[in-house]
C-alpha cells in the first residue's frame, strides 16, 4: 500500500500523461474497430461455387473480381424506389447483371430481399447480337475493366436506355466519366447520369478463390483476398428523367431525419463540406464529385486550395486586377494589409519565442 502511495506521489505527471495516452488509445482502437467492421461489411461472403466455372467467352484473369456486398446495400434504397414507382416490390423486381464471373452477385442481392436476379454464365455479347437479352426491370452490373468491355458496356446500355428506358446501375472505376469515349457514347445522358460515390470508405473487390494467383490480381500475390484498383462509384440512371429526380429524391430524404426536414429539404448539398461529411454521397454532375476522388486522368483533380490559400488567392486576384487602375484608396488597403500581416507574424514569432523560453526553463 505504502510503495503504491509513494508511486502515485512521485509520478502523478506520468500517471497523467499515461492516462491521457490510454484515453487516445482506446479512441484509435475504436476507430480501428469501425474500420475493421466497416470492411468486414464490404467483402462478400464465401464464393457462390468453389470451382472454375466454364466461360463460353473468353476472359481475362484480372477481371475476375466480385462486387462486394455493400455495394448493393447501398443501392438498396434506390431499388426499393424504382420498384414502388412501377408497382413491384423487392421480391418481383427482376434485375439483370450480364457479366458473369462467380455468382456471388445474385446471392447478395438475394440476402437484400431480391429475389429476381439474372446472372447467368453466357456471353453478354451473343445475347445482344441475337436479341435474346431476358427481360428485366432493372440493369445492374460491374463489367471487366480489360480491352473493350467498357466501351461495348455502355454502347449496350446508352441503347437500352433510348429504346426501354429502364434504369441502370453501373459500378465503374472513376476513371471513366474522363474517357473520351464515355463522353461520345453517353452525349445525350451526361447530364442526367447520377455519380453515387463513397466518400468515407471505398469497395473492395473479391477475386473468387480458384483464380490463378500469377495470372489474377496483384493483390493475391501480395498474399490479400480482396481488391480495390481504383476508387469506384456507381454511375446511375433512373431510365428517364421524372424516375431520376424520384432516385434524388429518395437520397436527399433517406438522409434527413425529421418530416419538417424532409419538407424543408432541397434535392442537393447546401456546399461540398455538407456533401464529403455524407459517407457515402450522390453527386449529380461530373462537376460535384470531389477532387480528391476523381479520375487519375481530371484536369480538375489537382488538390483544392484549403480555405486560407483560396482567400489568398482571391485576394491576390483582386489586387492585380485593381493594379492597373490603382488609387490611393487601394494602396492604403495594401498598406494596411502588410502591416497586419507584419503584426500577425511578429505576434506568432514572440509566442513561439515565449513557448521556447518556457520549455527552456522547465528543463
Ligand atoms: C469484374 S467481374 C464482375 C462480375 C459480376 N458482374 C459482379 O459484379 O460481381 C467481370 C466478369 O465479366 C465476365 N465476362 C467477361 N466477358 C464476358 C462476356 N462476354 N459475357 C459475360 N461475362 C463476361 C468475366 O468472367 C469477369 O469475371
Amino acid at each position: 500500500m505504502k510503495e503504491a502511495s509513494n508511486k502515485n506521489t512521485i509520478t502523478e505527471p506520468a500517471v497523467k500523461v499515461s492516462n491521457a495516452a490510454k484515453r487516445r488509445k482506446r479512441k484509435k482502437k475504436k476507430k480501428k474497430n469501425h474500420n475493421v467492421n466497416h470492411n468486414n461489411n464490404s467483402l462478400p461472403s464465401s464464393p457462390a461455387t468453389s470451382s472454375k466455372p466454364q466461360f463460353p467467352f473468353k476472359v481475362d484473369a484480372l477481371d475476375h473480381c466480385e462486387s462486394p456486398f455493400e455495394a448493393y446495400k447501398n443501392i438498396d434504397i434506390f431499388l426499393q424506389r424504382y420498384a414502388k414507382s412501377i408497382g413491384k416490390t423487392k421480391g418481383t423486381l427482376s434485375i439483370y447483371d450480364p457479366y458473369f464471373c462467380n455468382g456471388e452477385m445474385k446471392n447478395n442481392l438475394n440476402k437484400l430481399g431480391y429475389m429476381q436476379v439474372y446472372n447467368k454464365c453466357e456471353d453478354f455479347y451473343k445475347r445482344i447480337e441475337t436479341n435474346t437479352i431476358p427481360d428485366y426491370d432493372v440493369f445492374i452490373t460491374n463489367p471487366p475493366y480489360s480491352s473493350d468491355h467498357m466501351e461495348k458496356l455502355l454502347h449496350y446500355v446508352k441503347n437500352m436506355v433510348l429504346e426501354k428506358k429502364k434504369p441502370f446501375f453501373l459500378l465503374l472505376p472513376n476513371y471513366v466519366y474522363t474517357k473520351q469515349y464515355y463522353k461520345d457514347i453517353m452525349m445525350n445522358q451526361l447530364n442526367h447520369i447520377l455519380y453515387y460515390i463513397p466518400i468515407k470508405f471505398r469497395y473492395y473487390y473479391q477475386p473468387p478463390n480458384w483464380v490463378n494467383k500469377k495470372k489474377g490480381s496483384s493483390a493475391l500475390l501480395k498474399g490479400k483476398n480482396v481488391t480495390s484498383p481504383y476508387h469506384s462509384f456507381w454511375y446511375i440512371y433512373g431510365g428517364n428523367d421524372m424516375k431520376n429526380n424520384e432516385l434524388i429524391e429518395e437520397y436527399f430524404n433517406s438522409n434527413m431525419k425529421t418530416m419538417m426536414e424532409k419538407k424543408d429539404r432541397k434535392m442537393n448539398y447546401i456546399n461540398r463540406i455538407e456533401m464529403l461529411k455524407q459517407r457515402i454521397a450522390l453527386c449529380q454532375s461530373i462537376s460535384e464529385i470531389p477532387y480528391e476522388l476523381r479520375g487519375e486522368l481530371d484536369t480538375q483533380k489537382k488538390k483544392r486550395p484549403n480555405p486560407r490559400a483560396r482567400k489568398r488567392n482571391r485576394d491576390n486576384n483582386s489586387n492585380n486586377d485593381g493594379c492597373s487602375n490603382s488609387n490611393n484608396n487601394n494602396q492604403k488597403k495594401n498598406n494596411n494589409n502588410e502591416s497586419f500581416q507584419t503584426r500577425y507574424n511578429n505576434a506568432k514569432r514572440k509566442k513561439s519565442v515565449k513557448k521556447k523560453k518556457k520549455i527552456y526553463n522547465f528543463i
